[in-house]
């Protein structure tokens, strides 16, 4: 070879060499992928990139009852299996057995297809932003027979939608890895690079990564596109539809921590110090066999998530070789002194750390991975029930489902922080994700709030609730979303039970359904042998194979009493008396939660009449429900067929003080099955109503979990100018144990809450016009007071904000309680103005709602009318466009008023 040629090749070398070198040191990238989508739905021909073939649906009833017995699943006959094998192998790091991990076929399905093409004109989609919920902005369905049932929300969530997306991936990047992390997408996602198929994940409420490198054209642009494909019948409630949650864009060395890539674990835990085990998975997904140095340092985090400025302590430097295309475990152990503990609020502080895992390679940092954790001790103790560091907590909890009212499912901070916000005032201490796990944005906001959480996963495993739910992928999808889940949540210290089911077909099939619940439960052991795991059981009795795999007892209304009291036993369906007793006796090494209970239905501000004298009773029509309206009675009595009021729950609570607590359902109405009438859109479960204003109940569980605040609430409302002279009973909740009435000056006497009694009733009040008063007392001493006066007329519209300034990073939102008021400021409470709303400076009106859930008023009118005297109005400030944003609100008769926010 000529000199100048081998000159050449040397040069050539030494480049690659110094770039090699360059490239070493490198740090992990990670980029919200928020702007610069394209968005369609799409309704044209099918694309014929559908993942399987689904069955045909035959029947379907969303109105049907939620306790009523899943059924199996409908056999499909010539299983057209479609794009399934190339999106099976994006769960291949979750499965367990190599024989069983899935091999990727050579075709490239799709490329064909326009919207896949590089080259496509998308110019005329729409420009949306991330998180995003394609059906939430959309009109309702009206009427019978909707396309989208009142079960899903009547909104149109379903159906095949498309994204897209370009990513300018600099030449510098090449020898990265890069990844796309999508945090949720519903449902069945498929993606394409620059017309290749990567791959996708059908659960939508799993978070996954695909693996862009072999695809990516490094100094150029390249064109993401996205397909989605929602089934209808798919859901119990609202499943939102779209890029709900965020998507990133991460580049790392070949070598790095892989993907939720630590698992930290607190075993050992005193005041004095604590065990921190900490396990690392490292990636190399280079060409080369690499020698590496990995340390992880710790740091304290303080209550703004700030870390302390120097490291508390490090687990010792260790040395290994990771070869290409292999992974490499490691674990380490050490003792933390005097740890600042996490724990619930308000009786502990939630304190966090941070573990900083670092790469060398050839003494450069090659990698940098954090993972935030609390050092807590829990026990599930049978008598006790839940103890945290030392302390026993009673679950004061709530049901909460993914989506955030008139935002629908798209995630966003700001509303899932007030959402925890009012439950925080409400004495809630636990979360329950139903059914499905959460934006971890969320279980970041727990983490740091102090809140106790059940992460939860399925709702159906192969037998089916509806006919295009989970139950068609649970044989190929079961263990890489179960390990997916686990993996990607196990470091949050909030979470302190697994669920790996909710009220599944299971339970129906004795030892069949009991091996399923084995097998999964399994996984979950192996992916986290620290905390217990459990699948709720509506049905299956303690007898029954299925309740012995579970570690603690996760119990749907059965502990209460399903059906039993005297106003139910006219029902079919499941009946049970309060089987805490037989579970505990059959099991009294575990400890029992009510993971479901109440199930209590009302409308916020509607009192119906005549009022049951039971404590408990069905909502049927004109028995608590009225069937034109669709109002459910707020006097906070009636329930699910399958319920109870919150009055009875506590009676059997607090019979029985062996078990750890409740988790209502729910905390918050939330979106779809709007039991007990399917032409609403949203649900009459929650203790707060859609829009976040509190219903009468919010003050009945106030009073049982705070019992420390002196306070009374009274209802119902003093303006009833057609009920002169007519019953209308009064019923008082606080935390005094005696309260005494006054209608229109004249005492009605004092009345104490007898044992096993939770308000204070005085069913035979005649109502005149006036005011009603109640002083309650504790221990024969004054403790609160309360009035309720007969208002005016309607003439001003007030409202206020829950910030005043906000941030300009068209995320942040500002939440504006509207409220229709009489001269002096008393809300009308059955006030229904149409109020108008506008905005003037750089921002927008996102929705509008006024929690009723029969208001079928799409939620992004500027228009919208009271419900009971109230209406939110909620407002984000343009991207990077700071400045005064005044909020308008008319109604015709009414003083207008204007609100300023500031956006900073
Ligand atoms: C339960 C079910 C919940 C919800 C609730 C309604 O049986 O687990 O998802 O449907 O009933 O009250």
């Amino acid at each position: 070879m000529k000199f100048w040629i081998k000159f050449f090749f040397l040069i050539i070398t030494l480049s690659a060499y110094a770039q090699k070198n360059k490239k070493a040191n490198f740090v992990r990238e990670r980029q919200k992928l928020s702007d610069g989508w394209r968005f369609m739905r799409y309704t044209g021909q099918s694309d014929n990139l559908i993942y399987e073939v689904r069955p045909k649906i035959e029947e379907v009833n969303d109105s049907k009852v939620a306790d009523s017995k899943p059924t199996e699943a409908v056999k499909i006959e010539n299983h057209n299996e479609a794009l399934k094998p190339w999106i099976l192998p994006s769960g291949n790091d979750f499965i367990k057995e190599p024989a069983n991990k899935h091999i990727r076929p050579k075709a490239n399905p799709g490329a064909d297809f326009p919207f896949v093409k590089p080259d496509f004109q998308d110019s005329k989609w729409e420009k949306v932003t991330i998180p995003h919920d394609w059906a939430i902005k959309q009109a309702f369905f009206t009427g019978n027979n909707p396309e989208v049932g009142g079960g899903m929300g009547r909104l149109p969530s379903h159906g095949v939608a498309w994204y897209r997306r370009k990513l300018t991936i600099p030449k510098a990047d090449s020898g990265k890895n890069i990844y796309l992390d999508i945090d949720g997408a519903m449902s069945y996602a498929m993606i394409w690079l620059n017309g290749n198929l990567v791959g996708g994940w059908p659960y939508g409420y799993n978070s996954f990564r695909l693996d862009l490198t072999p695809y990516i054209n490094y100094g150029g642009v390249n064109q993401l596109a996205i397909r989605l494909d929602n089934p209808n019948y798919s859901a119990r409630w609202y499943p939102g539809g779209g890029i709900y949650r965020n998507v990133w864009l991460t580049k790392t060395s070949p070598v790095h921590v892989a993907q939720w890539g630590t698992f930290i674990t607190t075993t050992e835990v005193s005041e004095k110090e604590a065990k921190i085990d900490l396990k690392l998975n490292i990636e190399n997904r280079g060409k080369f066999t690499q020698s590496i140095e990995v340390k992880t340092q710790i740091f304290e985090l303080d209550e703004a998530g700030n870390m302390s400025k120097t490291e508390i302590a490090a687990f010792p430097t260790e040395k290994f070789i990771v070869a290409s295309q292999k992974n490499y475990a490691d674990q380490s152990t050490i003792i933390l002194k005097n740890p600042k503990l996490w724990g619930p609020y308000p009786t502990q502080k939630p304190n966090l750390y941070l573990a900083r895992t670092i790469i060398y390679q050839k003494g450069k940092v090659i990698d940098t991975y954090d993972t935030q954790f609390g050092i807590r001790k829990i026990e599930f103790n049978p008598i006790k029930g839940l103890i945290v560091n030392g302390e026993a907590i009673r679950l004061q909890g709530v049901n909460q489902h993914h989506d955030l009212g008139a935002l629908g499912s798209a995630f966003n901070i700001s509303a899932a922080q007030r959402q925890l916000d009012i439950l925080r005032e409400l004495g809630c201490n636990a979360i329950r994700m139903a059914h499905n796990p959460p934006a971890t944005e969320l279980l970041d906001l727990t983490d740091r709030m102090g809140f106790l959480v059940i992460d939860e996963i399925f709702d159906s495993w192969e037998r089916k609730k509806t006919p295009h739910d989970f139950h068609l992928i649970f044989a190929d999808w079961h263990e890489p979303d179960t390990r997916s889940f686990i993996r990607r949540d196990r470091n949050h210290p909030s979470i302190f039970a697994w669920s790996f089911g909710n009220e599944v077909g299971e339970q129906y099939t004795e030892n069949e359904g009991a091996k399923i619940a084995k097998k999964l439960h399994d996984i979950v052991r192996e992916e986290d042998p620290t905390r217990p795991a459990s699948a709720s059981q509506n049905y299956a009795k303690p007898d029954m194979p299925f309740t012995k795999e579970m570690d603690f007892l996760s119990l749907n209304y059965q502990g209460e009493g399903i059906r039993d009291a005297p106003a139910y036993l006219h029902l079919k369906g499941i009946r049970t008396s309060p089987l805490y007793p037989a579970f505990q006796k059959a099991f009294p090494e575990k400890m029992i939660i009510s993971s479901e209970t109440a199930s209590a239905l009302s409308t916020r501000g509607s009192y119906l009449f005549p009022v049951t004298n039971e404590n408990s009773a069905p909502v049927s029509d004109n028995k608590g429900g009225n069937p034109i309206t669709a109002e459910v009675s707020a006097y906070e009595l009636y329930t699910a067929q399958f319920g109870s009021s919150p009055d009875k729950v506590f009676a059997t609570q607090d019979r029985h003080p062996y078990v750890a607590g409740e988790f209502v359902w729910t905390g918050w109405d939330y979106l779809g099955e709007p039991t007990p009438y399917y032409s609403a859109r949203s649900s009459y479960s929650g203790i707060i109503d859609l829009a976040g204003f509190k219903k009468d109940r919010f003050y009945l569980y106030q009073a049982r979990w705070r019992p420390n605040l002196p306070i009374v609430h009274i209802l119902p409302h003093w303006n009833w100018p057609n009920r002169i002279g007519e019953i209308t009973p009064v019923h008082v909740f606080t935390t005094g144990d005696e309260a005494e009435l006054f209608v229109n000056g004249q005492s009605l006497g004092r009345k104490k809450k007898n044992e096993f009694e939770y308000r204070i009733r005085w069913d035979e009040v005649k109502y005149f016009p006036g005011e009603i008063k109640v002083i309650s007392y504790k221990n024969g001493k004054k403790w609160a007071e309360e009035t309720v006066k007969t208002t005016d007329k309607a003439s001003k519209i007030i409202a206020t904000t829950d910030q005043t300034t906000i941030k300009a990073d068209g995320e942040d939102l500002a939440f504006i309680t509207v409220k229709i008021t009489d001269i002096n400021g008393l809300v009308i409470p059955d006030a229904s103005n149409i109020i108008n709303f506008s905005l003037e400076g750089p921002g927008e009106i996102v929705a509008t709602d006024n929690g009723d859930p029969t208001n079928l008023v799409k939620f992004t009118s500027t228009t919208r009318e009271a419900y009971h005297g109230l209406a939110l109005v909620i407002v984000r400030a343009k991207k990077g466009r700071s400045g005064k944003l005044k909020v308008r609100m008319t109604a015709d008769d009414l003083e207008k008023y204007e609100i300023e926010i500031l956006s900073k």
